[in-house]
């Protein structure tokens, strides 16, 4: 069955997925020598990451869906709050891989080792923060929360500006610069 609010976390997930990835694909071309690093552009993505989902996407999460169901479900209750404990620990981790990016601008190809290390312990945090949503905490909200519990969420998450577009499309002016910069098959922009 078809729900707003579940929908909109799961394209959302999947566009965070696909910049980390992208990202990752940047990366492994460097390494490869295929491409030169482009410091401004991952730069951008990671503020991109940073932007959205960080600041925008995870504080839905919380206020909603969590606020909810935390009060249906006392089996949901443990996975919530351990989300909830790394929705708090993103900007320590957004600041770990901006600080590993710095040093690789600064060190040069040394630095390159350490930013993939950064990136891999990063994405694979998100990969599995994400999978216990979907797996999770997804199936149980579809168990316990109401008709009333749903219309309260999906007014929320439908009211909020949309929030890849951001305040006066911030972030879709963003997500439209990382797109023509990055060389296929991130963006459009030449390899
Ligand atoms: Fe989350
Ligand atoms: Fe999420």
């Amino acid at each position: 069955m078809s729900n707003k609010s579940l929908d909109i976390i799961h394209d959302e997930h999947r566009a965070l997925a696909a910049m980390l990835s992208g990202l990752r694909g940047l990366v492994a071309s460097i390494e490869a020598g295929r491409l030169k690093p482009d410091f401004e552009l991952m730069a951008s993505m990671i503020e991109y990451i940073e932007m959205v989902p960080e600041k925008v996407h995870h504080p839905k999460e919380d206020s909603y869906l969590f606020a909810r169901l935390r009060e249906r479900s006392a089996e949901a209750l443990p996975i919530i709050e351990r989300l909830e404990a790394e929705h708090r620990e993103g900007d320590a981790r957004m600041a770990t891989l901006r600080a590993a990016l710095e040093a690789y601008r600064r060190e040069g190809e040394s630095g390159l080792a350490g930013f993939q290390g950064a990136l891999k312990t990063y994405i694979e945090h998100e990969w599995q923060h994400m999978n216990t949503e979907e797996h999770l905490i997804f199936p149980l909200a579809r168990k316990h929360l109401s008709a009333e519990d749903w219309a309260h969420i999906d007014a929320a998450f439908l009211a909020n500006d949309n929030p890849w577009q951001g305040p006066a499309g911030k972030y879709a002016a963003l997500f439209t610069r990382i797109v023509n910069t990055a060389p296929a098959p991130v963006g459009l922009g030449g390899g």
